[in-house]
């Protein structure tokens, strides 16, 4: 399922609330599941770097919170803004990467620009070869 402008400007709004005082990088993400709902996250920081979480990570639980344990994701939007409020694209990290594969198989990933483009990608592009516990 495509992402949309609406959920591009939800995860624009997330990241509005991003709690990111050391890397002044506030990232906002929606998601759309399958059910057709809508859920967003930003990122929160912690002095303690690693105890920190990313705005994906915040969105999918939100998403799980809300539809439960047989969630499926579908699409994902991800918007970012530096230090100086520039809009800049940033594609998911490896670990949320990770995290999107527990939910989805197909799934759009599209992250805005700084000059407004968005960048379409997808879970299988960016995520090659990802690793699946073969349950048994
Ligand atoms: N961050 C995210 O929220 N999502 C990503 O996919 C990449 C990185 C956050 C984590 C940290 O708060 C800040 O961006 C800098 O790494």
């Amino acid at each position: 399922m495509p992402v949309d402008v609406a959920l591009l400007e939800l995860a624009e709004q997330a990241g509005q609330n991003a709690y990111a005082p050391y890397s002044r990088l506030q990232v906002g993400a929606a998601v759309l599941t399958e059910a057709g709902g809508r859920y967003s996250g930003c990122n929160v920081e912690n002095a303690a770097y690693p105890s920190g979480g990313c705005a994906e990570q915040h969105a999918i639980a939100a998403a799980v919170r809300a539809e439960g344990p047989g969630m499926r994701l579908a699409a994902v939007a991800i918007s970012a803004r530096d230090g100086r409020g520039e809009s800049i694209a940033i594609p998911p990290c490896g670990a949320c990467r990770q995290r999107i594969a527990e939910f989805g198989e197909v799934v759009e990933i599209a992250f805005a620009g700084g000059d407004g483009d968005v960048v379409r990608s997808s879970l299988a592009v960016l995520l090659p070869q990802g690793f699946r516990l073969q349950a048994g």
